[in-house]
Formats: structure tokens, C-alpha cells, sequence
């Protein structure tokens, strides 16, 4: 068997008593979507934040193709292949959708060139190469006719987009996507889903999905973890853990989109006769 790309190890996580992640082990192998869900609180954010070390965990350890991510810089887990997107839009409002693209690519720029003595030469190539990454990245998402307006002035399901641009430009083994439709509409919704399932088919790319709505991670992941107060509990096919009774039982009026929702009005309809 192929070793994994990110393995985590039984990790815990406390903010002065509140705890965060009280010992979660999962693992993403390459090519692979892997969905974490979970009600709001369930700790699903602080995962991603330990993953590059924002917030480092007081037990576990995470492994990144084997070797230990613990107390790395996240500046430096990010040139190691890890990009993520953000719950809330973290991109530079005033600057176009193509400077958004580049400062992604810029972020991925051979470090030490410029010691070398030749960057001009080197510069003027790599840029020409990440401006043509960068266009790659504007069809892909079909982005084109948005790509000199400022982000501010796009509409928020195009703004998702172009973060998602922007973590694709540092040209990631791994993303992390964290509620990567919260707030959008249904056909937003729909157009996200199909670029997600794009990304792990055409570009290969392994994804790690953070979601509050089972809905959407039902139809598209390969696994599924459910997260409930910082603890695992369940993991499996996604056919599998909707039909988890503990999994139900959490969600037990959370408007959380489980299958077995069909199965309870069944039951009531049947009841009632
Ligand atoms: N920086 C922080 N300081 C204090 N508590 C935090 C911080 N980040 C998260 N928490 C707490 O950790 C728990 C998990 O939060 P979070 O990971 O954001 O959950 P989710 O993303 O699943 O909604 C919550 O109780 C939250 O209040
Ligand atoms: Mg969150």
C-alpha cells in the first residue's frame, strides 16, 4: 500500500479548558476527497488550523507523505503543497481577479533565486510561467470575463471562485476547503460541486472538505468524518455513515440534510394511518 498523504494522529486541542479536538485521527490519500462534517462548534475549522500550524496541538502528531508537519511554519506547509480557502473570503477586495491569481502563484516562487546572481533572467521567465498558470486557472474555473474587475464588485459565488483560484495557483497536493458553498445559492452551489469534482478528476488534486450541510458531501466525497463535540463519530463511504445510527442521533433536529430524514416521514406517515 502507498503511504498516505496526511495522516493525523490522535490529536488534541484545547483553548484554556474549552476543548477543541479531543483526539482525532484520520488520513487523506492522494487523489482522494475526504469531507469532514459536523455541527458549528464540532471543532472542524481548528482540524484545518492545525494542519498548517496556525493553531499547533497539544497532543497527536500530523504527517505530511510520512514526515512530521509539529511545529512547522505555515508559510512553509503551504510550499509543501497545502492550500486552503477560508469559511469567511480572504482575498484582497480592491485588486483584480488576476492580481488575487498572482499573489497565489507568488506565494509558490522558488525561494533562494534571487541569491543565484541570474534573477533578472530568471524572474522575467517566471513570471511569463505563472501568468500562463494563472490563465490555465481562469478557464478552468470559467472565470474569464470576470478577470480585470476588483473582487469587490463580484458576485459571492464568483468571489468563492476566485479564492478557490487562488489556492489552486499555488498548485496544491492537498486543499483544504473549508464551507466552501456557506451562503450560496443552489445553482452556485451546484456550480461549485461540479469544479470541486473537476479538480479531483482532471487535475488529480487530493481535497479535504469541511462542510456544516451533509447534503452536498454526500453526493461528491469519497469518505466522510463526522465530528461531534471535537470528537470522531464516524468515518466511512458516505452511503455508510447517513445511515450511522449515532451520526442520526446527532443531527436529531439539525436541519442537517441526512437521507434518514425520508425514512423518519415514512415512519411518521406510516404512524399516522
Ligand atoms: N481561537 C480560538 N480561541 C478560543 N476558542 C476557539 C478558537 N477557535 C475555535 N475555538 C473553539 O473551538 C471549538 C471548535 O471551533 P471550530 O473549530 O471553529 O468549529 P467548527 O469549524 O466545526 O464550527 C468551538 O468551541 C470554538 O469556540
Ligand atoms: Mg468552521
Amino acid at each position: 500500500m502507498t503511504e498516505p498523504l496526511l495522516e493525523v494522529d490522535d490529536i488534541r486541542l484545547s483553548f484554556k479548558g474549552v476543548r477543541a479536538i479531543d483526539g482525532v485521527s484520520f488520513h487523506v490519500d492522494e487523489g482522494e476527497l475526504f469531507a469532514i462534517i459536523g455541527p458549528n462548534g464540532a471543532g472542524k475549522t481548528s482540524i484545518f488550523n492545525t494542519i498548517n500550524q496556525v493553531y499547533v496541538p497539544q497532543e497527536g502528531d500530523i504527517r505530511w507523505r510520512g514526515e512530521s508537519l509539529m511545529g512547522k511554519r505555515p508559510d512553509h506547509i503551504a510550499t509543501l503543497g497545502i492550500a486552503r480557502t477560508f469559511q469567511n473570503i480572504e482575498l484582497f477586495p480592491h485588486m483584480t481577479v488576476l492580481d488575487n491569481l498572482m499573489l497565489g502563484r507568488h506565494t509558490q516562487m522558488s525561494a533562494g533565486w534571487f541569491a543565484g546572481g541570474l534573477w533578472l533572467g530568471r524572474a522575467k521567465k517566471e513570471e511569463l510561467e505563472n501568468r500562463s498558470k494563472v490563465e490555465d486557472i481562469i478557464d478552468f474555473l470559467e472565470i474569464e470575463s470576470w478577470r480585470k474587475y476588483p473582487v469587490a464588485l463580484l458576485p459571492y459565488g464568483i468571489q468563492k471562485r476566485v479564492e478557490l483560484g487562488r489556492a489552486l495557483a499555488m498548485e496544491p497536493k492537498l486543499l483544504l476547503l473549508d464551507e466552501p458553498v456557506a451562503g450560496m445559492n443552489l445553482e452556485e452551489t451546484e456550480d461549485m460541486a461540479r469544479f470541486i469534482l473537476d479538480i479531483r478528476e482532471e487535475l488529480g488534486i487530493a481535497m479535504l472538505l469541511v462542510e456544516h450541510d451533509m447534503g452536498l458531501v454526500m453526493d461528491i466525497a469519497d469518505r466522510v468524518m463526522v465530528l461531534d463535540f471535537g470528537q470522531k463519530i464516524a468515518e466511512g463511504p458516505p452511503a455508510q455513515v447517513q445511515r450511522n445510527p449515532e451520526v442520526i442521533k446527532a443531527y436529531l433536529g439539525e436541519d442537517f440534510g441526512v437521507v434518514a430524514a425520508g425514512d423518519d416521514e415514512t415512519l411518521e406517515a406510516s404512524a399516522t394511518e
